[in-house]
């Protein structure tokens, strides 16, 4: 258990010395990771069974891509389709989130 917490601090560092919204970014990742990834997969590709079974599309889609923070912010404050809207963030939680998920390609 230590040892997870250890390896996710040295990763948290890690993109903090590559990224340079460094802050924005863990956070956005944290909160991806615990509120997201479920549905949407630890790097924005869905399973194969999450795809069929939601039709949910992996970050790097072109229709994905093309869609603004705005348009992405308002999908995770009011849910879209069969995503439910995702309680418990913070504008800024959903704005780092957000962020996190369009780094994802
Ligand atoms: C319960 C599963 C689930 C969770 C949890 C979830 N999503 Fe989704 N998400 C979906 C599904 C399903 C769609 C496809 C919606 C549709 O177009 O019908 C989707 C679509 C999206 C889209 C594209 C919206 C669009 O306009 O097509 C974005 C961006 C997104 N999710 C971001 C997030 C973020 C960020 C989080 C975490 C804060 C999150 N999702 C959590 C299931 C989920």
């Amino acid at each position: 258990m230590t040892k997870t917490i250890r390896s996710l601090a040295v990763l948290a560092v890690a993109v903090c010395l590559t990224g340079a919204m460094c802050l924005a970014e863990s956070s956005g990742q944290a909160t991806y990771k615990t509120k997201c990834a479920m549905c949407h997969g630890a790097t924005g590709t869905p399973s194969a069974a999450m795809t069929k079974a939601m039709g949910i599309k992996s970050a790097s889609d072109p229709a994905i891509m093309k869609l603004t923070s705005a348009e992405m912010s308002s999908a995770v404050k009011n849910g879209k389709g069969k995503m439910k809207p995702i309680a418990g963030l913070t504008n800024q939680q959903i704005t780092d989130v957000v962020a996190f998920y369009r780094s994802l390609k």
